[in-house]
This record gives C-alpha cells, structure tokens and sequence, in this order.
C-alpha cells in the first residue's frame, strides 16, 4: 500500500481554494489513489456540529480558539490518521495554519497559548507533531478577496470581518509560511484559475505526488 499523504489548503476567505480542491481529488483518483477529501472546522459529525457554532454564535475568543482546537481533535482521531494508515491522499480546506492566522493574527488571541493547544490536539505517541506534509497556501491581497466574496454567499462570522482583519490573517499566513519553508508552498492566486491549477499540480509533481501534469477540469477553464 501506497503510504498516506496529507496536504491542506489555506488562504484568506475568497482565495478561490474549493473548486481546486475537488479538481486535485479527481486527478488522484485518476492516478489511482485512495482520497479522503475533507475540511475544517468540520470532518466529522461533531466537528460540524462544532463548526455551525463557531460560525454563526457570538463567543469570546479563547472559546472560539478551543471549539477549533476540539473539532480538529475530533477530526484527527477519527478521520485524518485512520485515512493516513489507510494510504489516502487526505485533501484537507484547511487546518492549524487557519487557527494561527485567524484567531491568532486576526483575532489577536496569544500565538503561545496557540502553540500549547496544538501540542496537545497534534502531538503523537512518537514524540512529533502531526502537521500536513504539504500546505498549499492560495496567496491574494485581501482586498481582491474581498471583492470576489462580496456577492458569493450570506456572510458567516469570519466573512463578516473588515478588510483590517484579512489584512492581519494575510499576515499571519505569510508569518506561517516563513517560519515552515519546506511545509508551505506559496500559490499565486491572484493569476487564472488556469495558472493556479497548474502551480498546484508543478508542486505535486515535483513533491512525486502526483506522476504527470493533469489537464485543467473544466471547471476551472474559465477566468
Ligand atoms: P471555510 O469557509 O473555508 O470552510 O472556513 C470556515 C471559516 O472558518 C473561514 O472563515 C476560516 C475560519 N477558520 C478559523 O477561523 N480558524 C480555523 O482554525 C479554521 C479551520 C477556520
């Protein structure tokens, strides 16, 4: 058997990560992988049940930092490691990198107490973290973001933020990345979906995840 794979997906609200992602678990499939296709906060029934609350209720800002924390716990046990001993290429819209620059750069909540939660929720028998062996990280001014969000959906707590606070989680991701060269991998999204398909697949390819360059879906032929 293969051995598993864990990649997650990251950027500020309207980077454009989804239709990729469901783009990326066809390729895989194609390739003959096993793909747990997945997010956060959510991923199992508590995670969502979680996930409904820490989207829509007001709460102070160490409760929203536990709710995330909580349903990742859930989410790990019983859906991430179970796939990743299975061989699945697990396709994660985001993870720890979402709490660090939501709650901890946006929010202003203490990067530490962050740290300490996630040594607990992601420390493993083996002494290591659990941490994705690849984050595709979806790049773009805030303000672009803003702009392709603005008449998407109903807005939920996070979407609702001023330009101010993506402008801070833009930061917080950039700080992430700096500090994990190796992990994150900077994607252009402000180019064509066309172009950000193809920096995703370059990055697979050349990590031998995936074996050759996949054409673009059609979803994703647009502009
Ligand atoms: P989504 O809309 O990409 O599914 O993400 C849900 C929202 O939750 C998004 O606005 C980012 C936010 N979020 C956090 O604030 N902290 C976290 O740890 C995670 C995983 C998501």
């Amino acid at each position: 058997m293969s051995k598993g794979v864990f990649i997650s997906f990251e950027g500020v609200d309207g980077a454009g990560k989804s239709t990729h992602i469901q783009g990326l678990a066809d390729a895989f499939r194609q390739q003959g992988r096993k793909v747990t296709l997945t997010r956060e906060p959510g991923g199992t029934p508590l995670a969502e049940k979680l996930r409904q609350m820490v989207l829509n209720d007001a709460m102070d800002p160490l409760t929203e930092a536990l709710l995330m924390f909580a349903a990742r716990r859930s989410h790990i046990q019983e859906v991430i490691l179970p796939a990743l001993a299975e061989g699945h290429v697990v396709l994660c819209d985001r993870f720890t990198d979402a709490t660090f620059a939501y709650q901890g750069h946006g929010r202003g909540f203490d990067l530490a107490v962050l740290s300490q939660l996630e040594q607990w929720v992601q420390g493993q028998a083996s002494g290591d973290l659990l941490q994705p062996d690849m984050t595709l990280w979806f790049a773009l001014d805030p303000a672009i973001a803003a702009e392709r969000l603005a008449d998407a959906r109903v807005p939920d707590r996070f979407e609702s933020q001023p330009l101010a606070f993506f402008a801070q989680v833009h930061a917080g991701y950039l700080a992430r990345a700096e500090a994990a060269p190796h992990r994150m991998v900077r994607i252009d999204a402000a180019q064509s979906r066309h172009q950000v398909w193809q920096q995703l697949t370059q990055a697979l390819v050349r990590r031998g995840w995936l074996s050759i360059m996949v054409a673009t879906p059609t979803a994703l032929n647009t502009p």
